[in-house]
């Protein structure tokens, strides 16, 4: 947690987009993060985002499949609906509305320098959707609805909450009030950027066109083993220090995911694995991601057998989040000047 102080009561909130399959950077970098942070005397809503998955197509049933996936990995990863609070974006109205008054708060300028937009719209920004671009202030919604003091992403999302932050910190002064906190990015671990295993300069990302570049948090064990044993690599032992993986993007990144699975430190890792080469190394990563993610790949099975139960769950999720958001956002139009019903 932040060491400064804050009149805002610890809350955590994070997202992931049902576009796809759910992969092992999501889970590293995420998914295994919620998980710490539910064990621990905090708040803690996890959200799939569906909202922000069409601001580039997607095909109705596919979206509606990947969002009830999506909530069947959350719990299988061990994400407890009752402990924490699991919602569908669309299911909570208050996000969307308050990303209304944010939008009007964000500056063009900054969305423009985002890195996402960058590189999602590349050269055809004129054909991108107006949602594409305004996505970083929905996002800021999402988190800033709940007063949410910590949202716990992979690093590609860091550029993100701190435009949370600066939308956050404009608001406050706009309107002369202290009323929105400065949220903290909380990107911690050995699996906060988990390269794609073709091109360790590439991340892993569920819109790779080659599957072999990703482990889904579906593969069964042979795809995974599989996975594993072909992921590039170059031809020297691994090194005896974590400073030697420095220049090694492939080992580094086999390294990583290795230490996060395990959680342990990648010095740590180092010290068990160091001078091994790839031929000793790969089967026992292999084994080590088998063992650790087959149980995730079963459970979400066993829970998409039964859509109704995930509904239901999401549907009581939506309730507990909007007791929470929509006295924020009540308090937000009051701020804005917005006249509220007698
Ligand atoms: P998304 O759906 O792309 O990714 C979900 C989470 O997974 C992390 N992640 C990774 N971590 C490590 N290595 C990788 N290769 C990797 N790929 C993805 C992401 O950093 C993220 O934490 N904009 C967000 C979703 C979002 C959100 C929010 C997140 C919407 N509203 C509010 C936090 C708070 C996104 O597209 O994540």
């Amino acid at each position: 947690m932040s060491d400064r102080p804050s009149r805002f009561t610890p809350r955590v909130f994070s997202g992931i987009q049902p576009s796809g399959n759910l992969h092992l950077g999501n889970y590293l970098g995420a998914v295994k993060r919620f998980v710490d942070w539910q064990a621990r005397d905090v708040e803690t809503i996890f959200c799939m985002v569906d909202q922000h998955a069409i601001t580039v197509w997607q095909d109705p049933a596919d979206l509606a499949r990947s969002t009830r996936e999506l909530a069947a990995g959350f719990i299988a990863a061990g994400i407890d609906p009752e402990r924490s609070i699991l919602i569908a974006q669309s299911q909570v109205p208050e996000h969307a509305q308050l990303a209304w008054i944010l939008n009007c708060v964000a500056r063009m300028g900054w969305m423009r320098r985002m890195t996402q937009w960058k590189e999602k719209a590349g050269k055809n920004a004129e054909e991108a959707s107006l949602g594409l671009f305004a996505y970083p202030a929905l996002m800021a919604a999402d988190i800033l609805v709940y007063h949410a003091t910590h949202v716990p992403v992979g690093e590609d999302q860091k550029q993100h909450i701190e435009l949370t932050r600066d939308i956050a910190a404009k608001f406050n002064h706009d309107y002369g009030v202290d009323f929105f906190p400065e949220t903290q990015p909380v990107i911690e671990g050995a699996g906060t950027r988990v390269m794609s295993l073709r091109d360790g300069s590439r991340k892993m990302s569920k819109s790779d066109a080659s599957d072999a570049a990703r482990i889904n948090m579906t593969d069964d064990a042979d795809a995974i083993a599989r996975k594993i044993r072909r992921a590039r690599t170059d031809p020297k032992p691994l090194p005896e220090t974590a400073e030697g993986l420095e220049t090694r993007p492939e080992a580094r990144n086999l390294v990583n995911i290795y230490a996060a699975l395990r959680e342990i430190t990648v010095e740590a890792a180092i010290a068990e694995v160091g001078g091994q080469g790839f031929g000793q190394f790969k089967p026992l990563l292999a084994d080590l991601a088998v063992e650790k993610l087959s149980p995730i790949a079963g459970e979400m099975a066993r829970l998409m057998d039964d859509p109704a139960q995930i509904d239901a769950i999401l549907g009581r999720g939506a309730e507990r989040a909007r007791a929470i958001a929509a006295p924020i956002l009540d308090e937000t139009y009051r701020i804005v000047g917005f006249v509220r019903p007698a």
